[in-house]
């Protein structure tokens, strides 16, 4: 999390480097900071909260120096205040951190039995220090700064500007991505392409254990033991134009309502609408062969992955572990020679599930990513790129992403299917047909917002909500509860229908709405069961289906949200869009911030 820039420049650097930060804000915004160096000195300028509480600072008190570093945080260690927002400084040396230095409490009582004061509760000042230190030994600041690199265990990207030399920063990768950007007598660096996109597009991503000597006309890159290393130079496709919101209130209703366009692109790369075919990809596995799938991913990319097994099951016969990928890293699952292993994020930079993709690398299984941003790590590390085509999702709760996750997937299950001998030449021109009705019925149902903004109204006034659905539904009713707790602060759970009466039945009283997802197919009736027995106890049930569903439930509702009939491979991309809008309007009359809801962030890079 966080984001980091830093520019080697010949004009004043503060605003280019705010410019930047705002492309960064989607890594955390629990507090900004600026430093330069103006007339010989380090300047610094950091507020709590918001990039646009630094904006006012430095409007009312100015940054000079044409050579700057800066830093958008998501708290990790010490609370979000101004005096733990980077950079921090020791004696002439700033530094803004993206990570966990996690030996930093052993690095502290070292620094401390040696004399340093600490102004922060942050793990980023021990590294300001180590720095320092070793420019009070006598080093000079390029050598201080490996010195001090090679002291740090755990995850960071870093920038180290020095009073005294206003021409060079060092930067350094060990986890955290880090970017360094090519100019004319300018030099950058960044936690990605995006951010540097005005000023460059020419990029250099560093590896784990890289790091950077950064000056005006030239950039060197070295390893841990200090060779020289030649790193690829590639042309970024980060524009420079920052996503605005449009005429929507909110960059998550934006994206909402993008998701019919989305979804048809994204299934445009794998199937072929004309001839009724799953796309034939070039894959580093062959879906005859394979006998297991292990799928992992975190938060809602995760309950993708989880739908994803509904289908490679059932489509393809295909058995599928599904991880969620913290759990996945640790967890020392063996893998077959005849296993794939397929990893879903949006950002690509996710921490755990790049380390649950590392962790395959190392055993050896072919490795495919579904991914929305090109350029990321995991797209880097992968043998192939599944790509989403969702756009730039700025709303930290994921929306359009999920929906092209779930569109990867299911064309990617249906292929599967046809490879391993379960689709029939027939059958996949009749899966192939429904999938592409998905775009045109999602714009069908985005339609119910007013319905559903009613609803939301009511949902709005309870401190808890309970999701139940059965089969492909209950991935959505975790996912609609997640997002209903992350956007609107509400407590909310999601449960498979059927595992109501195992405990959380005890919940349910007049006061418990209960969101129940159930378009009407094979297993109805056993949710239209499971909804009886919370009618029975008082629960207000909001019943989210179709109109025959609606017509054949023997439930009373408080209110029943009717979606199109949908074919059932499609159902849950679509049924995906009224959880989030219940969630979206919900949070809107809660009065939260849906876009940047707090203590959360778009990009976990930490772990
Ligand atoms: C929830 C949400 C998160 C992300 C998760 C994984 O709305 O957006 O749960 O899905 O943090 O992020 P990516 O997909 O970037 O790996």
């Amino acid at each position: 999390m966080c984001g980091i820039v830093g520019i080697v420049g010949h004009t004043p650097v503060a605003p280019l480097i705010v410019d930047a930060l705002k492309r960064l804000e989607y890594r955390g915004y629990d507090s900004a900071g600026v430093a330069t160096i103006e007339h010989g000195e380090l300047a610094r300028r950091r507020a709590e909260g918001k990039l646009v509480n630094l904006e006012r600072k430095l409007h009312a008190e100015p940054l000079d120096g044409t050579i700057g570093i800066g830093h958008t945080r998501w708290a990790t260690h010490g609370v979000p205040n101004e005096t733990n927002a980077h950079p921090h400084f020791s004696n002439g040396v700033a530094i803004v951190h993206n990570g966990i230095i996690e030996n930093f409490a052993e690095l502290r009582d070292e620094l401390i039995a040696d004399g340093y004061n600490f102004a922060s509760q942050t793990d980023t000042e021990v590294v300001a220090h180590l720095v320092s230190r070793e420019m009070a030994r006598g080093a000079k600041p390029v050598e201080a700064a490996h010195k001090a690199l090679k002291r740090l265990e755990g995850a960071f990207a870093l920038a180290i500007m020095f009073k005294g030399d206003e021409d060079l920063i060092v930067g350094a990768r060990n986890g955290p991505p880090l970017a360094v950007g090519h100019g004319e007598g300018e030099m950058y660096l960044g936690s990605d392409a995006i951010a540097l996109a005005p000023f460059t597009n020419s990029i250099t991503y560093l590896e784990d254990g890289d790091w950077a000597v950064v000056r005006r006309n030239e950039i060197a890159i070295f390893d841990m033991d200090g060779n020289k290393v030649e790193r690829k130079r590639q042309q970024s496709i980060g524009t420079s134009f920052l996503v605005d919101k449009g005429n929507h209130r909110h960059f998550m209703h934006k994206e909402i309502h993008e998701q019919p366009e989305v979804i048809s692109h994204t299934l445009g790369n794998y199937i072929d609408f004309t001839n009724g075919k799953a796309k034939a990809l070039e894959l580093p596995w062959d879906f005859a062969k394979i006998d297991r799938l292990a799928i992992s991913a975190c938060g809602t990319a995760y309950l993708a992955g989880l739908i994803g097994k509904y289908w490679f099951e059932r489509l393809a016969r295909l058995p599928v572990d599904i991880d969620i990928a913290s759990e996945f890293r640790y967890r020392e699952m063996p893998l077959s020679k005849n296993s794939a292993a397929l990893f879903v994020s949006q950002s690509g930079e996710t921490a755990d599930t790049l380390a649950s993709l590392r962790y395959c690398r190392k055993e050896g299984v072919p490795i495919g990513v579904v991914v929305n941003v090109r350029e990321s790590t995991m797209a880097r590390e992968a043998d192939v790129i599944l790509p989403t085509l969702a756009g730039p999702e700025i709303g930290v709760a994921s929306t359009k992403a999920f929906t092209c996750q779930l569109s990867v997937m299911a064309a990617l299950a249906v292929r599967a299917g046809v490879a391993r001998g379960h689709i029939s030449p027939d059958e996949e021109q009749k899966l192939v047909k429904q999938l592409a009705e998905a775009p045109r019925l999602a714009s069908q149902v985005v339609k119910l917002e007013e319905q559903i903004e009613k609803v939301s109204r009511d949902l709005a006034h309870h401190r808890d909500v309970l999701y139940l659905g059965r089969d492909t539904n209950f991935p959505l009713a975790l996912e609609g509860a997640l997002k209903l707790k992350e956007l609107s602060y509400i407590h909310a759970e999601g449960y498979a229908a059927g595992e109501l009466k195992h405990g959380p039945i005890a919940l349910i009283d007049e006061n418990m709405p209960v969101v129940v997802i159930a378009p009407y197919d094979r297993i109805f009736e056993k949710t239209v069961s499971n909804m009886q027995e919370v009618a029975a106890r008082g629960g207000k049930i909001i019943l989210i289906t179709d109109k025959k569903g609606a017509e054949k439930s023997t439930v009373n509702t408080i209110d029943t949200i009717v979606l199109p009939d949908v074919p059932e491979i499609i159902a849950p991309i679509l049924y995906a869009l009224p959880v989030q809008m219940l969630a979206y309007f919900t949070a809107v009359f809660m009065g939260t911030d849906v876009d940047q809801p707090r203590n959360l962030a778009k990009s976990v890079t930490v772990e």
